[in-house]
Order: C-alpha cells, then structure tokens, then sequence
C-alpha cells in the first residue's frame, strides 16, 4: 500500500547510467536474457524473423501508397499501358508481401513459444537445483523460503510464468514496438514534429502503464503468503489423501469458503493498485487520442486541398495508426509484469541455497563409522522455535551393535536421528564419526551411509521397484538384491501377486496401480533401508519401523532383528517394548538429554523410568489378557 503511493510520487530524475543500471537488473531485462541464453539457436532465428516481420509492415504500406497512386493513370489508359503494367507489378509486389506479412509472425510464434516453454522448464529445474542443494533440510522450513518457492511457479494469483512473460516481451512489446516505429517513421516524410508529437505521446502514457503494472506484480508477490494459504485449501480439498476426513468431519464447504477468502484477499491489493493508477491512465489516453485527432485532422485538410496526394495519405493514415499500436500493449504489460516477477524470487532462492564458502570438507575413511560415533555437548534449537530440543546431549553409539531410543512424545528421539543423519547440524556441541566433527565431513558422503526409514517415510506412488531401489540407485538393477531386502522385510509375496509384480506402480492414481496397507507399506520402507545396506550403507536408523505392524508380522519381524542388523550401527525408535528389549543398548531420553543407558536386564534392575514405562506397558497387555 505504501509502496504503491510512493510509486505515484513524482521521483527524483536518474542519472542515464542509473537508468541503465535499474533497467539491467530489473525482472523484465532478467527474465528477457535468460530467455535469450535458454532458447539456444531460436534465438537468432526469432531475431532475424522480428527484424523481417518488423520492417516488412513498412514496406508493405509504401507499395500500397505506390499501387494507389499508379491507380489513377491506370484506370484513365487501362492494363496494358505503361502505367498499368506499373499496377499490375505493384499489385504482385503488395501480394507477395501481404502473404509473407501472414506467414512471418506465425513462424516467429511458434519459435518464441518454444523460447517460452525451455525457459520455464531451465527455471523450474534450476529452482529444484537450488532447493535441493543444500544436505539440510532446515532450510525447508523457513517460511520465507517456502514463499520464494511457491512464487517461482508463477507468480501469484495471476499465474504468470517467465516463459509466458518472455513470449509477450518478444512478440509484443518488441515485435510491435519495431514494426510500430519503423512504420512510424514514414511519417516524417509528412512532418518530423508529428511523427515525434506522436510517439512521446505514446511513450510517455505506456511509462505510466507499464510503471502501474509493474506495482500490481509487486502487490501480488506481496501476497505470496495468502496464495500459499489458499494452495493448502485447494490441495486440502482436492487430494484423495484428505477426502476421508474431509467428507466425515463435513468440512468441505467451509474450505471452499477459505478458499475464497484467501483467493479474494490475494487479488484485493493488487485491484487497489489498478484502482490508483487509474485516474493516470484516462489521461494519458486522453492525451494520445488528442494527439492522433490532431494528425489525422491535419492529414484530412491536406488532402482536401491537394497538398498531399491520394497514395501519401493512405502511407501516412497506415503510419499514423501503426503507431497507434504502441499504446495498445496493457495485456502484454501486465503479462510481462506478473510473468518476470518469478525471476528475482528464482535468483533469490539460489542465492539463499548456495553452499557457504569455507574450507574443504574432509573425506571420511572408507571403512566410517569404524569407531563410536560420539555426540558430545549436543544442543540443538529448531529454528523459530523458544526452547531448545537436545540440550548438552552426550551419548555413545557403539559401532556394530544396536541401540534402541525411548522416551515420551516429543522427547527429542527424532531430531537426534536428523542430526545424526546430518538433516540438521548441532546449534552447539559436535558430532564425532572416527573423531572426525561431522560438521568438516562430506555430508553427502555421510548421508550415503546410512539406511533409514524415518517415522513419516516416503511412499512414492511409483513400482516398488523404484520404492526399494532407491535405497540405493547404484545397484537398484540388482533384482536379486531387491527381492533379498523385501524378503527380509516381510514383503516380497505381497510385491510378486500385484498385477504387474515389481512394476505394478504403487499408487491408485495410476492406471494399473495399487494400494497397500499401512503395514505393507512400512514393510516396504523397511525393505528400502534394508537395501541401503544391500549398497553399502553402514548405519541403520529405524524410527518406529513396526508401528503399523500386526502383532504377528511384528514379532517375525524381530525374530530375523538380530540377523538383519549383524555387525550394523544401527538405532532403533520405537514406543513398543516389545522391540526395544531385544537391542543391545537401551537410551532413555528425557529433558533433551540422556536419563538412562544400558541393555534392558541393568534397566530393569535399576527400577528407574525404563523399568516403570517397560512394566506399565507389559501390564496393559497382562491385564488385556486377564480380562479377555
Ligand atoms: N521441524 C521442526 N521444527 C520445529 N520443531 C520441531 C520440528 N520437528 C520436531 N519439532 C519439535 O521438537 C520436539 C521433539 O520432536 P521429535 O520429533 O524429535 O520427538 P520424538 O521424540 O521423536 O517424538 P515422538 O515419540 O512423538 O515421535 C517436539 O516438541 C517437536 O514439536
Ligand atoms: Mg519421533
């Protein structure tokens, strides 16, 4: 709002090179190169075609001047004299441009719409670089990331893409401009004054436009959080994942009537700013419909009196209202307003998700973790948030051997895995792997070495054989690997009686797909760590892998625990004690650090909270029993 009354505020004038300057790094010349560098060799070919186009329209209103003026003398001696062989020549010459004036722009089209599509597609993959670049996730959960990538698709509730922009920068705002001003220029000839009178009048209104549109991106990209509001209502109401509860709890309505309101409160501020720059606009028309009268006036009394000829006044009438077309760009300008927007948010986002400078990162040896991991002093806050989660943390996890985590909801088990799996890095305190701070090591390095399956896995509505393969994509063709790490899950039956076996796409929004239970598909998020180990992975973190499995499933599972995890670090979450017992070190969180450690049977002679939380759980289910 402020900005868009200081954007009607008389400024004060820039020096040429600002003027430059600003215009070089404005989205519109942003959007305007990278679309140049990604449409490869269109790029000359719609260069050579819009300086053709560009001329031709000119050259096509001097032949009809030239054909109307040989009129005369042709109809007075007819066809066959000079003067009507002049008009035939004249006539095939005007055909002939005619039929290429129909036939340059579509080619030119076609080429800049392609232009458009590549630079949308190099933008969206260079958004997905950058978000992906970092080995981290937290930058994920900054807000004003999530806002620069939702205006990256588009920008707001107009959404207007670079490639669209581009396609009306190029067709539009430049085709028309330089047709428009080579046409133009024929009004010289009939006086230079009108020609200038004219186009600074056209100018000087498109500035004001453009200026106004260019206030309506910026309010839109403003509203960024009320669009991403309304995306969630639009998903909410829309993915088959939300249909149960959404049908159930008769909320339907009520996120269509979100929906809108947030909808309507995204286009609010940018109709104030067209409302504003309203009053501006009328005027300059105004003044360039005075101006146009004026000439065509002039023009009109110059022909009634014969100073002009019949073919000078239809060449200056065509190049007068070819000039005309100057100011009729405003959908273009929006388009191209709205459009570039998303290109500052594109650089921005890279420039946020560029890996730090620092020094070089140390490899791990091969052989990592051949020693305790150690986390030592390990305090970790997320951000955004008042209080810390792990607080002076210190815990050694015993290589080759299994580790179970327990403790209430919220305890912290999680996070300690996303630290250990370098998702997030300690706010204080370190992370020891062969002595080596975690922080100084190749992350990616790390992060290949260790298989997980987290609490809220992934299930990829693709084949299984993508779902357990890309456990570890180097190998994910070893078909033998893959049915030996679903075997082990439990799996592998349920994966070869789906309809295509392996290749049977997991999801039901696929034609041929299908869907598994909750439990089938914890199998198969534990089938993909399992392969991780298949390819080399040396740390296995297993967060609540059986809390969708039946009670039968679960203990079968962890009869095979012990010889599926032999000689692997691995850590182990689970709320089920049952499956806690069986690790070799139990680590009892609380308070964001570690109240107990040991295996279960020292635990259970310590009478402490293991002991209390390990007989309240085997009580229910003594009682459960009891009472069935
Ligand atoms: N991405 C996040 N951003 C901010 N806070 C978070 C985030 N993830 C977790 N928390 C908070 O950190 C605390 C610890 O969460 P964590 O998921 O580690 O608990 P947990 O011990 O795994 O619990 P549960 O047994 O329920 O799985 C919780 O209070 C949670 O709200
Ligand atoms: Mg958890």
């Amino acid at each position: 709002m402020a900005d868009v009354a200081a954007g009607l505020r008389p400024r004060e004038p820039l020096k040429p090179k600002q003027i430059l300057r600003r215009w070089w790094t404005s989205p519109v010349s942003l959007c305007l190169r990278m679309g140049l560098r990604a449409g490869g060799w269109r790029t000359p070919l719609a260069g050579v075609l819009l300086l053709l186009g560009a001329g031709l329209p000119a050259l096509e209103m001097v032949a009809l001047g030239v054909l109307v003026s040989s009129l005369p003398a042709t109809i007075h001696a007819g066809f066959s004299s000079a003067a009507g062989q002049k008009t035939i020549q004249a006539l095939a010459f005007w055909g002939a441009l005619m039929v290429l004036l129909q036939i340059i722009p579509r080619i030119r089209t076609a080429i800049v719409t392609a232009m458009g599509w590549r630079l949308d597609s190099a933008l969206r993959q260079r958004t997905m670089a950058a978000v992906n670049r970092p080995w981290g996730i937290a930058h994920l959960e900054d807000p004003k990331v999530a806002a620069l990538i939702s205006q990256t698709g588009g920008i707001g509730v107009t959404g207007y893409t670079p490639g669209t922009a581009l396609n009306q920068l190029i067709n539009m705002r430049i085709g028309v401009t330089l047709s428009a001003l080579i046409s133009g220029a024929l009004l010289i000839g009939y006086h230079w004054w009108a020609a200038l009178l004219l186009v600074g009048s056209l100018y000087a209104f498109n500035g004001v436009r453009r200026g106004s549109y260019t206030r309506m991106a910026g309010a839109v990209v403003g509203q960024t959080p009320g669009v991403m509001r309304a995306e969630y209502f639009r998903n909410l109401a829309l993915s088959p994942g939300s249909a149960k509860d959404v049908r159930l709890l008769g909320i339907g309505d009520w996120i269509i009537g979100r929906l809108r309101a947030e909808w309507q409160g995204g286009l609010a501020e940018r109709q104030k700013a067209e409302g504003q720059a309203f009053p501006l606009t009328i005027a300059g028309s105004v003044v360039v419909t005075g101006v146009s009268g004026l000439i065509f006036g002039l023009l009109a009394r110059d022909a009634a009196t014969g100073a002009i000829g019949m073919g000078a006044l239809v060449v200056y009438l065509r190049a007068a209202s070819s000039l005309g077309a100057l100011g009729q760009s405003g959908a273009a300008d929006s388009i191209i307003a709205h459009g570039s927007a998303a290109v500052p948010a594109i650089l921005e986002l890279e420039r946020r998700t560029a890996p730090p400078p620092g020094p070089a990162l140390a490899s791990l040896p091969p052989s990592a973790p051949a020693r305790d991991i150690r986390f030592e002093r390990v305090s970790f806050t997320y951000a955004g948030a008042a209080t810390p989660v792990l607080k002076d943390l210190n815990l050694t996890i015993p290589t080759g051997q299994s580790m179970a985590l327990v403790g209430l909801n919220g305890a912290g088990k999680t996070t300690l895995v996303k630290l250990l799996a370098r998702l997030y890095d300690p706010t204080s305190g370190a992370i020891l792997v062969d002595g080596i701070d975690l922080r100084d090591a190749d992350p990616k390095d790390w992060q290949k070495r260790i298989a997980a399956i987290f609490q809220d896995f992934l299930k990829y509505g693709l084949p299984a054989r993508d779902n357990i393969g890309f456990g570890g994509l180097a190998m994910a063709g070893d078909q033998a690997a893959l049915e030996r790490a679903a075997a082990k899950a439990g799996v592998l039956e349920r994966i070869q009686g789906l309809p295509a076996g392996w290749d049977t796409p997991l999801s039901r929004h696929f034609t041929g797909g299908a869907d598994l239970s909750g439990g089938e598909w914890q199998r198969i998020g534990l089938a993909r760590a399992l392969f991780a180990v298949e390819a080399g992975a040396s740390v296995l973190i297993l967060d609540e892998p059986t809390a969708n499995l039946d009670v039968r499933a679960e203990a079968e599972l962890y009869d095979r625990f012990l010889d599926m995890t032999k000689g692997l670090t691995t850590l182990l979450i689970s709320h089920r004690f049952s499956t806690v017992r069986r690790a070799d070190r139990i680590c009892v969180l609380e308070d964001g650090a570690v109240l107990e450690l040991g295996t279960h049977d020292e635990l259970m002679a310590k009478g402490g909270r293991y002991a209390e939380m390990f007989t309240l759980q085997s009580q229910r289910f003594v009682d459960a029993g009891a009472s069935a």
